[in-house]
């Protein structure tokens, strides 16, 4: 007798998730007799551009439920993700809810998705930066001990969650699914415009991204990072996208000063998904405290200064183009010129990252849940 297929809703609600989301569900509806995917957006990013801009880039179609629960304090931010999540579970009863990265919709589904017995699969489990003041630190630490399916995108991903006591059987080191992404759209991102657009040329900038609550949220740290971009920016254009909450900081702490219209940093709007892949492959190097653009980076081979203390992403510096150099005017600088100077490190790509961990995903979800 054949069984129905199974109903999955897989979870996105901030833009690191979109890239994370689009090849599983993907790969999951060439199995229509295995599976019935459902796209689970929860509004924690609203703006198009934080949001919408990465359905249509990749070609992701419309969410089948929009929770619309916006921006908030953590606990309200959750709350609302939780309140609103139980009632789509309760009425449409998924046979299992696939969560991926670290964000408060990660969290907050996998809550309730484990209190009403529903198996979790979190995808990049087990990263652990072991920095507790971090937010995505605790997201990461409690999604991983409510799930069923431990997907990983590297060997010390595993070792991590096996010290956690996390049981062997529930960890597959299955690889990266944002390089999956990235491989599947990397030719179309190339043959966009985007440099003539920002008047950039190839290997001729360094593209910047900044939104994290411990460089932004205080003066002394922010402007710490902003002179050493000033520097820089004498020798080499620097493009920055700004994220909304980065916005907000600059007119709150009046850092418009170091942004002035003919100067070496330009501001823009945050970029969609192919535009800022092209600025991407195409830059001398990226400056960032995001968490995937260190891997991003890694993979296509350019030079990544991340301006954060501590990495999730250890391989990304161990084997990647990665250096971690926080907030450190000095650190920052002297990095950036090593690039510039043409004495910084080469990497190579780290084991999996092949575009091909969300067929490896998908596969062992087919032979445990079906
Ligand atoms: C979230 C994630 C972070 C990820 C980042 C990528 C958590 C805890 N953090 O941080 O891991 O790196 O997304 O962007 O989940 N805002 C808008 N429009 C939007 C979204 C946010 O204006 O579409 C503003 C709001 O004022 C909001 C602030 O940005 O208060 C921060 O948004 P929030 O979702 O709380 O966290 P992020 O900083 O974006």
């Amino acid at each position: 007798m054949s069984r129905s297929p199974l109903k999955v809703f897989l979870v996105c609600g901030a833009r690191p998730n979109f890239m994370k989301v689009a090849p599983v569900i993907k790969e999951m509806r060439r199995y229509p007799s295995a599976f019935s995917p459902f796209l689970v957006h929860t509004g924690q990013h609203y703006d198009y551009r934080m949001s919408e801009i990465f359905f249509r880039d990749l070609e992701l179609g419309k969410p089948d439920f929009f929770l619309g629960v916006g921006s908030g304090s953590h606990a309200q931010q959750t709350a609302k993700i939780m309140a609103g999540f139980e009632k789509v579970c309760l009425k449409e009863k998924p046979g299992l809810v696939i969560v991926v990265g670290d964000v408060n919709s990660t969290l907050a589904c996998s809550l309730v998705a484990a209190k009403l017995l529903i198996p979790v699969a979190h995808i990049e489990a087990g990263l652990r930066s072991f920095d507790r003041t971090m937010p995505e630190e605790i997201n990461r630490i409690v999604t991983d001990s409510l799930s069923g399916f431990l997907f990983t995108t590297c060997k010390e991903a595993d070792t991590n969650l096996r010290k956690e006591g996390i049981d062997g059987e529930k960890i597959y080191f299955t690889g990266n699914v944002m390089i999956d992404t990235l491989k599947l759209f990397v030719k179309k991102a190339l043959r966009l415009n985007t440099l003539k657009e920002f008047n950039l040329k190839k290997q001729d900038y360094a593209l910047l991204t900044l939104h994290r609550p411990s460089n932004v949220d205080g003066r002394e740290s922010f402007e710490s990072i902003l002179k050493a971009l000033k520097k820089i920016s004498k020798s080499i254009p620097i493009l920055f996208p700004v994220h909304p909450r980065t916005k907000k900081q600059i007119k709150l702490f009046n850092l418009q000063g170091y942004f002035p219209a003919k100067g070496g940093i330009r501001l823009t709007k945050p970029l969609g998904y192919l535009d800022f892949l092209n600025l991407t492959a195409n830059a001398k190097f990226v400056l960032t405290d995001s968490g995937g653009i260190q891997e991003e980076t890694t993979f296509l081979g350019v030079p990544c200064l991340t301006l954060r203390k501590n990495t999730e992403r250890p391989v990304t510096v161990t084997e990647g183009t990665n250096t971690l150099v926080g907030d450190n005017t000095l650190m920052i600088f002297r990095e950036a010129d090593k690039i510039i100077g043409g004495r910084y490190k080469k990497g190579s790509i780290p084991q999996l990252w092949d575009g091909k961990a969300s067929q490896r995903i998908v596969k062992i979800l087919k032979t445990r849940t079906t």
